[in-house]
């Protein structure tokens, strides 16, 4: 036990002393601390994926990495300590270019008013 929370989110380590075991992991992304507010909130109660990001962590009994999408909508934040985050931020934009599923989405016009298109795309990038 340690009152230290430590994980990556998109490649940056973070530290958090004493953490809010309340706070939620969508709540920390979208706060002026991080900025990321590519990840949406929408439902807030795990029913749309609008909030969908990549979560990568160490399976100690294969020793391999598993990746798997969740709603950051209900995941607290004290639950991801030595793990990895990744948002939508963290695959491409139009400035580094983007990643293939985000590319062929806008290529071949697959979203609507684009609110929840971060969440399906990191639900396919999970995979
Ligand atoms: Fe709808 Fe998280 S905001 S599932």
């Amino acid at each position: 036990m340690t009152d230290c929370l430590v994980f990556y989110l998109n490649e940056r380590r973070f530290e958090i002393k004493n953490p809010d075991p309340s706070r939620l992991l969508i709540d920390f992304l979208r706060s002026k601390e991080v900025g990321l507010t590519g990840t949406k909130l929408s439902c807030g109660e795990g029913g749309c994926g609008a909030c969908a990001v990549v979560l990568t962590r160490l399976e100690k009994h294969t020793g391999t990495l598993r990746h798997v999408a969740i709603n950051a909508c209900l995941r607290p934040l004290c639950s991801i300590d030595g793990m990895v985050v990744t948002t939508i931020e963290g695959i491409g934009n139009t400035r580094t270019g983007l990643d293939p599923i985000q590319a062929r989405i806008a290529d071949m016009n697959g979203s609507q008013c684009g609110f929840c298109t971060p969440g399906m795309v990191m639900n396919v990038v999970s995979l």
